[in-house]
């Protein structure tokens, strides 16, 4: 029941976050740097935006042709729909049209499409966007939006928090590429973390300093953000870009000292003059800090979750994760009893490795192997 209500309230928390338009393009420009054409002749999907507002809507339909796209399709959800309501104002853009009808205004989601010069000003751009009210309210999983979903080629948006796992899901199941905005800890989820290790899904080129800052609808309610009220935004330390597209940062190595040298000179106490700890139920050693990984350890290591935002596959082999049953699926030993005795908070599943005879139980850990020795 506790659990019930802790769900429910993480629920009403607020989904209205507008990502930066900085922030957009600095990472649509990490695919392009790696392939120019990553774009070109491409249906591009922006679903759960507002196209009105969203800087993705702003920034696909200014560099329509820049990017060389076949067409772009946006859709918002409608406000009555939304999980967390603030009042609502048609904006003048929608009361000018002609299409405009406030018996829909609160209730259908819009969608948005660019394909051709409309005003004649020889531009494909934002000027062009032609809208209408969908059937229903916009929900991606609705059949019209998994319409246009299948119709899209790339699906890029930043998608509510609460339904992250879903929507992810949702893109999966239609094999479509993606850049989505989601919150670390998704890599640990076990619909998420597969994707990881099978090459399938990885980190974007992430957020200037991995600070994400959004702009809030509401006033209250910022999840895990704070807001900074000189510039109105609110700051996330753990959001990150998903994606299947490549993008060059993904194959660049991470230049790590050998084993002998970080003893030596590490910067990180637990590391420097101690060494590396051996997990006492599976064969592996725990490396506390991603810089700190041994460049020249052949066998398999723990490493913070974190190190899948440097993540090179030339570099390393993911070997698995230990949160939830993915540590009894790794084959990690059950703790013996007498263990369990010296550190009651120890789970079975989970690694430790023993300090002075009592067991330590590291933070969630993602196991690695070298492909090859790398220097
Ligand atoms: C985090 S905001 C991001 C908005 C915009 N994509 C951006 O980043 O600027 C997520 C948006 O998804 C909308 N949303 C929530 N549930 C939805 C659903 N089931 N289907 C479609 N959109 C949804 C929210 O109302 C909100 O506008």
């Amino acid at each position: 029941m506790a659990n019930e209500s802790l769900s429910a309230a993480k629920a009403a928390k607020n989904d209205e976050f507008y990502t930066q338009y900085y922030d957009i393009e600095r990472e649509i420009n990490a695919y392009l740097e790696y392939d120019p054409d990553v774009f070109r002749g491409k249906t591009v999907l922006l679903p759960c935006d507002d196209p009105e507002w969203s800087n993705f809507t702003l920034y696909f339909a200014q560099n329509f042709q820049t990017l060389g796209l076949k067409k772009l399709i946006s859709t918002s959800f409608a406000p009555d729909s939304k999980r967390f309501k603030t009042p609502y104002q048609p904006s003048l853009f929608e009361q000018d049209a002609p299409q405009f009808d406030p018996s829909k205004t609160c209730i259908k989601g819009k969608i948005f499409e660019l394909d051709h010069d409309i005003d004649g000003d020889g531009r494909i751009d934002f000027h062009d966007l032609e809208w209408h009210y969908l059937e229903g309210d916009g929900d991606f999983r609705s059949r019209e939006v998994t319409a246009l979903r299948d119709e899209a080629d790339i699906i890029v948006t930043n998608p509510p928090f609460s339904l992250f796992r879903e929507f992810l899901a949702w893109i999966v199941q239609a094999d479509k590429k993606f850049i989505i905005i989601g919150n670390m800890n998704a890599i640990t989820y076990k619909e998420v973390f597969p994707l990881i290790k099978e090459n399938k899904l990885w980190l974007g080129n992430g957020f200037h300093n991995g600070n994400a800052y959004f702009r809030p609808v509401g006033e209250k309610d910022y999840a895990n953000g704070v807001k900074d009220d000189t510039t109105g935004l609110v700051k996330f330390r753990n959001c990150c870009w998903f994606t299947n597209l490549e993008h060059g940062r993904r194959h660049q190595p991470l230049s790590l000292m050998t084993m002998e040298e970080n003893i030596m000179y590490s910067k990180h106490k637990e590391v420097r003059g101690k060494g590396y700890a051996h997990y006492d139920n599976y064969d592996a050693i725990e490396v506390p800090f991603t810089d700190a990984i041994p460049s020249d350890y052949e066998g398999v290591m723990g490493v913070p979750i974190s190190f899948l935002d440097k993540y090179c596959p030339e570099q390393f082999e993911i070997i698995g994760q230990t949160q939830g049953d993915s540590g009894k699926e790794l084959g990690l030993k059950p703790y013996p009893r007498e263990l369990k005795e010296l550190n009651p908070s120890l789970r079975d599943g989970q690694l430790y490795y023993l300090e002075n005879g009592i067991p330590q139980k590291p933070y969630a850990r993602v196991l690695i192997k070298p492909i090859k020795e790398s220097k």
